[in-house]
């Protein structure tokens, strides 16, 4: 029987090599994109396939109007959709450019012998990349591993450890946090709307057993977070949590639309290397969802620019049961992402995942007339984003050799096989 949990997880890489078709090329790598984190597991992104690469783009239908009525975390989330993307399409011979629209992306790919290896290194990692809210072990990360962390953690001026010294006094914010948000009703309903039962075929959300939810008490779970305030009970294991990670470390950026996209890029790059690394993590935003919280953690940490996400890190037994995803053909649209195409009348369902549901077939069915998001197709002047050459030894998947089959049928050169 399929399990709509696990399938997206597993593919093939070798049937790319099979696909001659540029258009079904890029699908294949939005397979990888569309395995990216986003909160509340909203998978909050569209996307486009165009001759030049793909255009990536908020789907507002899928806003949290209570836990992030700024969309913060949903153009983290587009970002982190965009270095899944940029990650397997270096992999199969890609080389990428991010060119930023006001609130989204083109990836603009084109077929290189030369992809970039900083990039490639991170491929494995994205199908075994998932949050990990259990508790982790209270040892250290082990010291060849914590350098290679500091090393990426250091490359970005967007990330930082939290120092040990400053650990209980962000552990205490996260408790109070979990407080102030917990109590308010509107916030848990919210929640509530997107938490499943474990067995749901639901293709969004997040199920009962990624908060540790046996399967029976699972079905309860969205009862029980919209009609208990279990603030102090949380506050208290978030603190523990906290206190007793490995490390923290927050991810920081301007409140602007392509600042956040950078910062998703950065948060999933940072996903990645953990991953690979055998690393665990797990967010403790709460503190940032709080506006007077979110300064006291931004004056703590002492970054210029303020905090977005706060995560733990640490050493802990993988994820069982991953979380679903969305399919590709649900995420992808034939018609232009202009925002001036969108009717302004759109309506933006919140209180039933049915009624999302509805609404995208409507969408889909009716072509043209309506697509949510919001790119600008405007091309002037784009900011673009390159990355860095590697600092990282590299270890080669084998299944690269393929690659080298592929391009020799092209008549291309196998250097990189
Ligand atoms: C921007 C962002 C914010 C998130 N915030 C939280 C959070 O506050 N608490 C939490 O437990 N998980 C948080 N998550 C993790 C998501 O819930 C998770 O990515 C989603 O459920 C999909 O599961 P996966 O990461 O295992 O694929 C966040 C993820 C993103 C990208």
């Amino acid at each position: 029987m399929s399990d709509p949990r696990r399938e997206p997880w597993l593919i093939d890489e070798a049937e790319f090599y099979e696909i001659e078709d540029s258009r079904a090329q890029k699908e294949f790598l939005l397979r990888y994109a569309v395995l990216a984190p986003s909160g509340h597991n909203t998978q909050p992104w569209s996307f486009r396939i165009t001759d030049e690469g793909i255009e990536v783009a908020a789907d507002y239908t899928r806003r949290l109007p209570i836990a992030d009525a700024g969309d913060r975390e949903l153009m983290i989330s587009i970002g982190a959709a965009i270095t899944n993307l940029r990650v397997a399409a270096a992999h199969f011979g890609f080389e990428s450019t991010v060119l930023y629209e006001d609130d989204g992306a083109l990836v603009a790919l084109r077929e290189t012998c030369k992809p970039d290896e900083q990039l490639c290194q991170l491929f494995s990692a994205i199908t075994k990349r998932h949050t990990n809210r259990t508790e982790f072990d209270r040892r250290g990360i082990d010291p060849e591993t914590l350098d290679r962390l500091c090393g990426v953690v250091d490359e970005s001026d967007l990330t930082r450890f939290i120092a040990p010294t400053d650990r209980a006094r962000a552990a205490e914010l996260v408790e109070r946090a979990d407080h102030v948000l917990l109590a308010d009703e509107k916030w848990r309903n919210e929640l509530a709307e997107w938490v499943r039962p474990n067995e749901s075929d639901e293709t969004d959300g997040m199920n009962g057993d990624a908060f540790g939810i046996p399967g029976p008490l699972a079905a309860f779970a969205p009862f029980l977070v919209r009609n208990f305030d279990l603030g102090e009970a949380r506050g208290k294991s978030d603190r523990l949590l906290a206190e007793h990670a490995a490390g923290l470390i927050v991810i920081t950026g301007d409140d602007d639309p392509t600042a956040l996209i950078r910062a998703g890029e950065t948060l999933e790059r940072l996903l990645l290397v953990v991953t690979s690394l055998g690393v665990q993590y797990a967010f403790l935003n709460q503190p940032v969802q709080v506006p007077a919280l979110r300064r006291e953690l931004w004056s703590l940490i002492r970054t210029p620019k303020p905090p977005q996400l706060l995560l733990r890190v640490g050493y802990a037994p993988p994820v069982r049961r991953a979380m679903p995803r969305r399919t590709v053909a649900a995420v992808t649209f034939s018609a232009s992402l202009h925002r001036d195409h969108v009717p302004q009348q759109i309506v933006q369902p919140r209180n039933a995942s049915r009624d999302r549901r509805c609404c995208r077939t409507d969408v889909r069915s009716e072509g043209a007339h309506f697509v949510i998001p919001t790119l600008r197709t405007r091309r002037a002047s784009p900011r673009t984003s390159s990355t860095p050459r590697t600092t990282y030894r590299s270890w080669r998947n084998p299944r690269r050799s393929l690659r080298g089959t592929r391009r020799t049928r092209r008549g291309m050169s196998t250097s990189r096989a």
